[in-house]
C-alpha cells in the first residue's frame, strides 16, 4: 500500500486547531456534542472484548425498520474503515476500479494506494452532478471489480436518481461486481423521506453508513457495512479481526443508546439544517457564487461565476488569515479551487451567516 496523505485530511479544521477558526464552513456533519448532553450511566459497563461483528443489539438497532437483518451488518470504526475494509478486502493491484468524481477523497485514494487502475466518472455542474449510465457502462473492463458511488454526495449534497441507481444495480448484477454505496449523509435528508439503503436491493450491493454526520458524534467512531453477500462479510470480518478484533466497548454503548433516540437526534438536525440551507440558498441568489442546490446532507459544492476574476490563492488566504473563515477548496477534492464546499450543517445560523458574508468580502478583496 502506496499510503499518502490527503489535501482534505492534512488541511482539515482540527489538523489547522480549532481555535484558530470563527467561522467554520469546511465541516460536512451537524455541530457535535458534549457526552453529559447524553445523559448516560456508563458506570455498569464491562471493559471486555465485544462481540466482533458489533453487538447483537446494536446491530438490530442498526437495521431496524430495515428490510435487512443483523447479519448483514458489520460494526467498524466509522465508515472510514469500512471503507478501507472493503477496498483492501476486494481489491488487487490488477484490479479495475470505477469511481464517480468528485467524491470523498478516500474513496479514491485507498484503490489508488493498492494501486489499482481507476476510471473516472465525471459529475459536472453542467449535469446537475448526475453520472450517465452509459459512461458507467463504457468504462467497464473484463477486471473491474467495485463501481464506487456517494450518495447523498460528498462535496454536491445531490442525492443520485433513484432509476439511475437501480439500473446501476442492474449493471452490476449482469458483470457479478460489487457496487460500493457510500450512504454516510443518508439520515440528513431535511426535505425528503428516508428510503431503504441500496444493500437490501442485491447481494452485489454493499452500503456504508455510520454516527458521524447525522448524529454529532464523529468522536465516537462508529460506522458500518451492509452487505447480503454471506461469503463477503465473512471476508471482511476477517479484515476487521485482522485490524482491530472488535470495535471499543465503550463506543458501542454510546452508539446503541444515540441510535435508540435516533428520532430525537434527527428532528432536531432536520430542523437546523432546513433552516441554515434557506440561509444558503438566500445568500447564493443575489452573490458571487452560482450553485446546484443540494438534495440532501449538509454540504453544497458552489463555484465561483466564471465572470469574477480573483486570484483564488489570495482568495482561501484572506478569508482563513483575516475573516477566520474556512470552506473546502475544490482540490480536497481533485477539483478546481474556484468550487468550494460549504458546509451547512455545523455552523450556527449566525455563523453561517457572517461565514457567507467573509466568503464574498474575500472574493471582492482578492479581485484582479
Ligand atoms: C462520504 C463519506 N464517507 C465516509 C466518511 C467517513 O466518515 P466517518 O467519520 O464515519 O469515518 C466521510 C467523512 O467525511 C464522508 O464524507
Amino acid at each position: 500500500m502506496n499510503y499518502q496523505r490527503m489535501p482534505i485530511e492534512v488541511e482539515s479544521p482540527e489538523e489547522l486547531g480549532y481555535s484558530t477558526i470563527r467561522y467554520n464552513l469546511a465541516e460536512s456533519s451537524v455541530r457535535d456534542i458534549h457526552f453529559k448532553d447524553l445523559n448516560i450511566d456508563l458506570g455498569d459497563l464491562m471493559l471486555s472484548y465485544g462481540e466482533h461483528s458489533g453487538s447483537l443489539v446494536l446491530r438490530e438497532e442498526i437495521v431496524k425498520d430495515e428490510p435487512l437483518d443483523a447479519d448483514h451488518v458489520l460494526v467498524c470504526p466509522g465508515a472510514a474503515t469500512a471503507l478501507f475494509i472493503i477496498s483492501t478486502a476486494l481489491l488487487q493491484k490488477e484490479d479495475h476500479v470505477i469511481v464517480m468524481r468528485p467524491n470523498y477523497a478516500t474513496n479514491i485514494e485507498t484503490p489508488r494506494a493498492i494501486g489499482c487502475s481507476i476510471s473516472f466518472v465525471e459529475l459536472t455542474f453542467e449535469n446537475n452532478f448526475q453520472f450517465s449510465i452509459d459512461e458507467v457502462r463504457e468504462k467497464l473492463r473484463s477486471n473491474t471489480r467495485l463501481i464506487s458511488v456517494t450518495s447523498p454526495h460528498n462535496p454536491t449534497g445531490v442525492v443520485f436518481n433513484h432509476r439511475l441507481m437501480l439500473d446501476l444495480i442492474t449493471l452490476a448484477e449482469e458483470r457479478n461486481i460489487q457496487l460500493l454505496v457510500d450512504e454516510t449523509y443518508r439520515n440528513l435528508n431535511f426535505q425528503s423521506a428516508l428510503q431503504s439503503y441500496y444493500a437490501a436491493h442485491s447481494p452485489n450491493v454493499l452500503s456504508v453508513c455510520s454516527l458521524s454526520k447525522a448524529f454529532g458524534v464523529p468522536g465516537i467512531r462508529t460506522g458500518w457495512i451492509l452487505t447480503r453477500n454471506k461469503k463477503l462479510m465473512h471476508r471482511f470480518l476477517a479484515a476487521k479481526e485482522q485490524i482491530i478484533i472488535c470495535n471499543s466497548i465503550v463506543d458501542e454503548a454510546i452508539a446503541r443508546h444515540v441510535l435508540a433516540e435516533r428520532d430525537v437526534f434527527l428532528q432536531r438536525a432536520h430542523t437546523s439544517i432546513a433552516a441554515n440551507f434557506r440561509i444558503v440558498k438566500d445568500h447564493i441568489a443575489g452573490s458571487s457564487l452560482e450553485w446546484i442546490e443540494p438534495d440532501a446532507g449538509v454540504v453544497c459544492f458552489p463555484r465561483i461565476k466564471k465572470e469574477v476574476l480573483l486570484d483564488l490563492n489570495k482568495f482561501y488566504r484572506i478569508l482563513y488569515d483575516k475573516y477566520k473563515t474556512v470552506a473546502g477548496p475544490g482540490h480536497w477534492f481533485e477539483q478546481p479551487d474556484c468550487h468550494m464546499r460549504i458546509g451547512f450543517g455545523y455552523p450556527s445560523a449566525e455563523e453561517l451567516k457572517s461565514g457567507l458574508d467573509n466568503i464574498e468580502a474575500a472574493i471582492r478583496e482578492a479581485a484582479i
